[in-house]
């Protein structure tokens, strides 16, 4: 595995069950994946992946559903209202409150107890003759130089993947956004028992979660803003303004402990498969963040990899790798579209005309009023049943 995030670890834990030996390779430390903040929502089959797995075997608590919190919904909010739209009710699925970070810290637990090979804070890594028989060369923390033989290479190297550009005759989809998230975490209670995603004259912001004390929001800004600039009080102003409205919502505030702002943009490169390397996660695809598509995308191309890989290597047969892309692919782009238009429906594109504005009203209001939008919606944010 290039790539010691989630979606390597996880292939990692998969191939280790099915019997087959893994060596993870990482240039970041464990600490910096650890504290690098990232989404919060796990669908229903990223959760069923973790307990359904052995992840948690012998800790004798399934962590993500005991430090975790259930969410049978959201809030859209928009026209000074926020609406309700209720999963359980809808598909009868829930989704989780339990961050990535954690989701990491699971996944490298379990492996360090099953004795996995974890190599982190690695460098110059190179991965050669994925054609024929695959090396990858790299520095190891101590310095020295290594490599190790492999029958597959997995390319989870994130969004700027070096593996990505080892695929032979690739072709790219790029959509670009001309705005970004600033997120925050600060100390302050809930303000509300779900997601609140808020679409207001002044542009998108969403109110998630983290703990009782600590809570995670984001705001549309624009991709150049330095978050250093920004006071506390301006902040709030933002936040509240965003929020407000006839019912008197107010949100609860507190000291900002954590800022930065986020990427956004839509990527796909296809095929994920070239000889024997196959790339999981944003290394082949990434999603703006509205909806937390990118870890349950990583771990549905993983669950897909896992079998295949290992089916390969039983028949002793490179051409069963064939059929990943494809099935990757299927959900990577219903998830495309899903993160595009919860995008597009919420947020204010810059230069939009009163047109534009009340036909995203519009829009939200036909959603919020009809069963079918909603079940929709409600599909799209718990995830489709994994082919
Ligand atoms: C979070 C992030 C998202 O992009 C989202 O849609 C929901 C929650 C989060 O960080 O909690």
């Amino acid at each position: 595995m290039v790539g010691g995030g989630p979606a390597g670890l996880m292939a990692s834990h998969l191939l280790h069950r099915a019997g087959i030996d893994t060596v993870v390779l990482d240039r970041r430390s464990v600490h910096e994946i650890e504290t690098t903040h990232r989404a919060g929502i796990l669908e229903r089959d990223s959760v069923r992946l973790l307990t359904e797995t052995g992840v948690y075997s012998g800790e004798g608590t399934e962590r993500v559903l005991t430090e975790g919190d259930r969410h049978g919904g959201i809030f859209l909010r928009f026209g000074g209202r926020s609406h309700h739209v209720d999963f359980e009710r809808l598909v009868g699925a829930s989704v989780w409150l339990y961050p990535q970070t954690e989701v990491f810290s699971d996944l490298h637990r379990a492996r360090t107890r099953d004795g996995g090979d974890l190599r982190y804070e690695v460098s110059d890594v190179q991965v050669h003759d994925v054609e024929g028989s695959p090396r990858v060369t790299y520095t190891g923390a101590d310095g020295g130089a290594h490599e190790v033989s492999a029958e597959i290479v997995v390319g989870a190297d994130g969004s700027r993947s070096a593996c990505r550009n080892l695929v032979a005759d690739h072709r790219r989809f790029t959509r670009e956004y001309p705005f970004a998230w600033f997120g925050i975490l600060c100390e302050a209670p809930k303000s509300a028992p779900e997601l609140i995603y808020a679409r207001s004259e002044r542009g998108f912001a969403l109110i998630s979660q983290r703990t009782e004390s600590v809570q995670r929001m984001y705001f549309q800004c624009d991709p150049t803003e330095d978050p250093g600039s920004w006071s506390e009080d301006r902040i709030w102003d933002e936040l509240q303004t965003r929020l407000a409205g006839e019912d008197g919502f107010s949100l609860q505030e507190g000291p900002v402990i954590d800022r930065s702002v986020l990427p956004f943009r839509s990527f796909v490169q296809t095929p994920m498969r070239h000889g024997r390397l196959v790339l999981a996660g944003d290394a082949a695809h990434t999603v703006p963040p509205t909806g937390a598509k990118g870890l349950n995308l990583a771990l549905a191309d993983v669950r897909v990899l896992a079998e295949v890989v290992e089916r390969a290597l039983e028949k002793k047969d490179l051409d069963v790798l064939d059929e990943y892309t494809d099935r990757a692919l299927a959900r990577v782009w219903k998830a495309q579209h899903f993160s595009y238009w919860m995008t597009t429906m919420l947020h204010r594109a810059p230069g939009a005309s009163d047109f534009d504005e009340l036909r995203q009203l519009g829009e939200l209001n036909s959603l919020v009023s009809s069963e079918a939008g909603s079940t929709y919606l409600a599909e799209g944010y718990t995830g489709w049943p994994t082919r």
